[in-house]
Parts: structure tokens; C-alpha cells; sequence
């Protein structure tokens, strides 16, 4: 395929970092990205992004879910300056009512930041968050945060880390004591350390040493020098050792402590992070590899957001740039439709703002008005032959089935279930046994957001009840009988016509694993590429 070969369009791309944070709600996320917005000039503001969050700074045109909870309903893009690099953070909601959306902006992410609660440890969501990034292979960076407060050891929640989600880490700095004992952070890497003095630690002040029998460490760690000193020399002699091929392939994860709220360790982990990150990869097309440097553009859509400006009823779709250049008011190929589109009134976000663009590139990500030409997964590009590998399904853990307030909206309600099963708002499944439709979702928002657009867009109230079933697996195999699925459990198929079995419990999988041994259970769809 085609290169470009110039330097300036090759420098475009190699200083491009895409990433997304994940973690469990209250661990900094928030937080975490404003100090990064803030040391990018992004933002002049400290609270505007805090501000968006709890409504203070709500725009007209976020959609009136998201107002009425003051929650960031579906994820956009900030993008900054720093250091020469291009920086693009996915924003995923990071509120307990996380959706589909949240693991499906993962896949337009090149790396993750894993943020941790020192006081908490590894929660489920972000395990969850976690597992999805695992499965496709992206470098995994972990933050250590809210040092300043009490919190567990360090060296207990490496080992957690380790152990819960299966990843080596390797610890990048070290805190000198914790919460009420904090006294800065060790660099393993440049032997310096960094006092920490419970103001803003926005311009850094290190120290070098020679290393950890230093005497300004000593001085720093007072009576916990022992301590401090026996943690760094077991990580020195039985620790894993950093080793950039491990981190590319997402099999270690450089592991940083700080405070973010403190903006302490928080620019350092930046400068690592940019340094360490890949710049934008490849995706795949049928077996082929779709690199940034192709000269033709190609991207796919990953995520669709209705009603973001009430007063218009448009939606936006959400494309990440795979090859070649981006320029406004190009046409492109779109596949699934088979026809040219032109793509105007392109947007980028910075914030709660929108920004016009006029030329992005690979690794950006860039919304387009969709007056319904889009789906999630569907590709776009200046060459035609290229199809982006199927997007995943993720999962749903949460079930309901639908009540039609009024009998005679029963088609409309059709037409609305069809339409927006197809933008992934949520997941359909029919039982075997009696054609029941049952919906699935990742979080309870989806839902939420389903009855909301049920009632503004096709004017059908609902009202939806919840089912017991809190889990899902595909089902492969011969002979797959509807009665051995009767009890803690219900066989149904889903939009594709594949045999999925939804669970009470994870007791109910078990003993129907034992009881199906001739038959694999499988927690994506079968033949799903991430
Ligand atoms: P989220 O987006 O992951 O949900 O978390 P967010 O940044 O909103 O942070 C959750 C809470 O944790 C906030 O407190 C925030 O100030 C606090 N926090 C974040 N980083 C640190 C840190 O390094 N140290 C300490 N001690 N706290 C931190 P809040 O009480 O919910 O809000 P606020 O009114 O204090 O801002």
C-alpha cells in the first residue's frame, strides 16, 4: 500500500499520543486530567473540567440527561500540547453508570493510564476496564494516587496489581512514607528525589542522590529510612526490571505514585508517560495491516452521541483517524453504504468546547454530524477495499424487558428498538424458548439513555423491568438445549442469530459449565476480533 513520505506528515503522526484513563469512580480521574489540561495550557481554568462534572459548567448543548445527573454521559476528546507531543485523551465517563461506550472508546485508545486509590486498591471497575485494555494489548500505565491520604503499603498494593489483574509492574518512583507520613518520592530511574510539602507541587523541585544510601534520603525518610531503604533494595534486587519491549506489549505496566490533587508527581509521570507511550498503531482490514503512514485516509467510527444540542435533533459520530490526512470537506468512501460522503463541519473537542478543525491525523479524533448516514464500526476511507475488523460486543451485566405504556405505539417502539440496537445504545436477545425480547446493558445509564430517546425521538414511554440475570456467555457447541437453561439461568440468541445464556449468578455459570462440558462458553460473540 501506498506511504507518504513526507517528514513533516511523518512527524505529525510520531508526535501523537492517544490514550484514555480508566479507573474506578473517586479515584482522581477528574482531577488527574485537569492538572494534565492545566500543565498542557489547555485549560487556564483549574475547575473547568471538575466544573462539567457536577454540572457547574454545563453547556446548553450536553444532552439533558447529563445535565438533570451532572454526569458526563458520553465521552469526548480533550486534546493538548506538551513537549512537542501531540496529547488526545479519551474522555470515559468514569461515574458508576458507565456504559458500553466507556469500553468501546478503549479501542480508539493506543495506551491506557490505569488510576488507582492508594487507600482503595484495585476496584471493580477498574478490573473490568482493565480486562478490555489486557485483551487488545496496549501499553498500561498505572498511577498511584491520593499519596497524601492514608493509604495501604506500597509494596502490598504492587503485589495487588500483580495478582488481581495478572500484569507485572514495575515501580517507576517510590513513595517516602504515605498520607499523614508522606515525605516525597524516590526517581529509581534518575536517583532524584522530590520533596513533598502539601501545596501545589505544579513547578518540581528535585534533588539528585546517588542513590538509595544516600544522605539526603536518609534526612528525608528520618525514622522510616529502614523501611525505605529494605522496600527499594528488594525492588532493585528481586523487582521486575523495565523493559520497553514488556510495556509495548502491554505485558508490564510502569507503575508511578503521586497525588493529583497536590499536583504532586503528576508532571514527572507526564514527561515518562509521553516518553513512553506509543504514537499512534496500525488496525487491521481483513487480515491486512492499515498503518498510519498509508497515504490514504481511513478511520472508523466508534462511538455515536444523540441529542447533544437539544435543539437540533443531530447526532455526532466519533471517528478515530487510522492512516493518511484528514482535511476538511473531503469525501470519503463509506463502505457499509457504498456510497461518497463528504465530510463537513468537522469538530474536535477541547473541554466543553467545540473547536472547528481543518486537518487532523492519524490517531485524532474527530466528530462528525450525523444525519444517520453512521453505525458504530463503520469505515471511512479515501480508498475503497478497506473494512475495519469487526468492532466487539461487549458483555451486557444488566437486563431488562420492555412494558409498551401505550399498545398502539407498539410498531413505533419497533422501529425505535431496531434503530437503536443498531447504534449500540443497547443490546437485544430473544429467548429460545418463547421470542421474549430481553435488553441487555453494560450500565444502568444505557438504559436510562434508551428510555429517554424512546420517548423524545419515537414518542413511546416505556417502562422498563429489571430481569435477575447478571451475566452473559456466548454459547457454541452441538446440541444446545433450551431445557438444561431453565433454572438461574435463560437460553436466547442474540441480533446475529448466536446462542447466548444469561445468568443469575456466577454460581448458575458454574454449575452450568460442569453440567455442559461438551459445549464452550465464551464472554464475547464468537469470531469477535478486539
Ligand atoms: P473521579 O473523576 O475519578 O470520579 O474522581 P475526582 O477527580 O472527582 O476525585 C474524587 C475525589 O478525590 C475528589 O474529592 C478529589 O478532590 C479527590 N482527590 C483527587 N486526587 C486526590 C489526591 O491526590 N489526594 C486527595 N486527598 N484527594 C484527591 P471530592 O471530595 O469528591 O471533591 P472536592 O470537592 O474535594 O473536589
Amino acid at each position: 500500500m501506498k506511504e507518504n513520505t513526507s517528514v513533516e506528515w511523518e512527524d505529525e503522526i510520531k508526535k501523537r499520543r492517544t490514550f484514555a484513563i480508566i479507573s474506578h469512580p473517586d479515584a482522581g480521574k477528574t482531577t488527574l486530567t485537569e492538572k494534565l489540561l492545566l500543565f498542557g495550557g489547555a485549560i487556564r481554568l483549574a475547575g473547568t473540567v471538575k466544573g462539567r462534572k457536577v454540572g457547574k459548567f454545563a453547556t446548553s448543548d450536553w444532552m439533558e440527561i447529563e445535565k438533570q445527573r451532572g454526569i458526563s454521559v458520553t465521552s469526548s476528546v480533550l486534546q493538548f500540547d506538551y513537549d512537542g507531543k501531540r496529547v488526545n485523551i479519551l474522555d470515559t465517563p468514569g461515574h458508576q453508570d458507565f456504559s458500553e461506550d466507556t469500553y468501546r472508546t478503549l479501542t480508539a485508545a493506543d495506551s491506557a493510564v490505569m488510576l488507582i486509590d492508594v487507600a482503595k486498591g484495585v476496584e471493580s471497575q477498574t478490573k473490568k476496564l482493565f480486562h478490555v485494555c489486557r485483551k487488545r494489548g496496549i501499553p498500561i500505565f498505572t498511577f498511584i494516587n491520593k499519596l497524601d491520604r492514608d493509604g495501604r503499603e506500597p509494596l502490598e498494593l504492587v503485589a495487588e496489581v500483580e495478582d488481581v489483574l495478572g500484569i507485572r509492574a514495575v515501580p517507576m518512583n517510590w513513595p517516602i512514607g504515605v498520607g499523614r507520613q508522606l515525605k516525597g518520592v524516590y526517581d529509581r530511574s534518575s536517583k532524584t528525589v522530590e520533596r513533598y510539602h502539601g501545596g501545589d507541587h505544579a513547578h518540581i523541585v528535585v534533588t539528585p542522590t546517588t542513590g538509595i544510601g544516600d544522605a539526603v534520603l536518609r534526612e528525608m525518610a528520618g525514622e522510616m529510612y529502614e523501611d525505605v531503604y529494605d522496600q527499594l533494595a528488594l525492588l532493585d534486587g528481586a523487582g521486575n526490571v523495565f523493559d520497553p519491549v514488556l510495556v509495548a506489549r502491554g505485558e508490564l505496566t510502569p507503575l508511578f505514585f503521586g497525588s493529583a490533587v497536590n499536583n504532586f508527581g503528576v508532571r514527572t509521570f507526564l514527561e515518562s508517560f509521553l516518553a513512553l507511550a506509543p504514537a499512534p498503531a496500525s488496525r487491521y482490514s481483513q487480515g491486512q495491516v492499515v498503518t498510519p503512514q498509508q497515504a490514504a485516509f481511513t478511520g472508523y467510527i466508534f462511538k455515536i452521541q444523540a441529542n447533544m444540542n437539544p435543539a437540533h435533533r443531530d447526532r455526532m459520530a466519533f471517528l478515530r483517524i487510522v492512516s493518511g490526512r484528514f482535511v476538511r470537506g473531503m469525501s470519503v468512501w463509506h463502505g457499509r453504504l457504498e456510497k461518497e460522503v463528504k465530510l463537513t463541519q468537522p469538530q474536535q473537542f477541547l473541554a466543553q468546547e467545540r473547536d472547528g478543525v481543518e486537518q487532523a491525523y492519524p490517531g485524532d479524533i474527530i466528530g462528525l454530524f450525523d444525519p444517520g448516514l453512521y453505525r458504530i464500526g463503520d469505515t471511512l476511507t479515501e480508498k475503497k477495499g478497506i473494512i475495519f475488523d469487526d468492532f466487539p460486543v461487549f458483555a451486557p451485566e444488566i437486563f431488562g424487558q420492555v412494558v409498551v405504556k401505550h399498545a398502539l405505539k407498539h410498531k413505533t417502539y419497533q422501529k425505535g428498538i431496531l434503530q437503536l440496537t443498531e447504534e449500540g445504545t443497547i443490546q437485544v436477545f430473544h429467548t429460545v424458548a418463547f421470542g421474549d425480547t430481553i435488553l441487555g446493558v453494560v450500565g444502568q445509564l444505557q438504559f436510562e439513555v434508551f428510555e429517554y430517546r424512546m420517548k423524545h425521538e419515537y414518542g413511546v414511554e416505556i417502562e422498563l423491568q429489571r430481569l435477575p440475570y447478571v451475566l452473559a456467555r456466548w454459547v457454541v457447541g452441538l446440541a444446545i438445549d433450551p431445557v438444561k437453561f431453565r433454572v438461574n439461568s435463560i437460553l436466547c440468541k442474540d441480533k446475529a442469530g448466536n446462542h447466548v445464556v444469561l445468568f443469575e449468578s456466577e454460581y448458575a455459570l458454574r454449575s452450568a459449565l460442569e453440567r455442559n462440558e461438551h459445549l464452550r462458553f465464551l464472554e464475547t460473540p464468537p469470531k469477535i476480533t478486539l
